[in-house]
């Protein structure tokens, strides 16, 4: 089998699906290879992630790893949210065929847009806490998590 059970279970049944009318901060980015986009919705209060959905135009792993990226920061405050990497998703799925690890960068992505989104709306520059997240015009991740430099 390709995929971990745990992969098509989050395919079939993706959790935190939709927009999130009351969201506070918004992030949608996109994989320039394959063409997916993702979109990313938070709510925070004290600092706390208390509700996150999110809309994909995307393959079944982007979907899958963001239903359980999703289930991983929900409840959390930023701080472990902006810590969690597209590996740890890909480990909590009992993995990912090679070939498709890419699509779980999306994921991360998203969150760390969504986490700047929300501190740009308080007036606070997202920079230095989120990190650059100007895309690599060679691999298209941002540029702390690019693997070309
Ligand atoms: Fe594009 Fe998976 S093939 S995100």
């Amino acid at each position: 089998m390709l995929y971990s059970a745990k992969v098509m279970e989050h395919f079939a049944n993706p959790h935190n699906v939709g927009e999130l009318k009351d969201a506070n901060g918004v992030g949608e980015v996109g994989n320039q290879k394959c063409g997916d986009i993702m979109k990313m919705y938070i709510k925070v209060e004290n600092g706390i992630i208390e509700d996150v959905s999110f809309m994909t135009f995307g393959c079944g792993a982007a979907i899958a790893t963001s239903s359980m990226a999703t289930d991983l920061i929900k409840g959390k405050p930023l701080e472990d949210a902006l810590k969690l990497t597209n590996k740890a998703v890909v480990e909590a799925l009992d993995g990912l065929p090679a070939v498709k690890v890419h699509c779980s960068v999306l994921a991360e992505q998203a969150i760390k847009a969504a986490i700047a989104d929300y501190y740009k709306r308080q007036g606070i520059d997202p920079t230095p806490i989120v990190g650059n997240l100007e895309e690599c015009e060679a691999c298209g991740h941002d540029h702390d998590s690019c693997s070309c430099n």
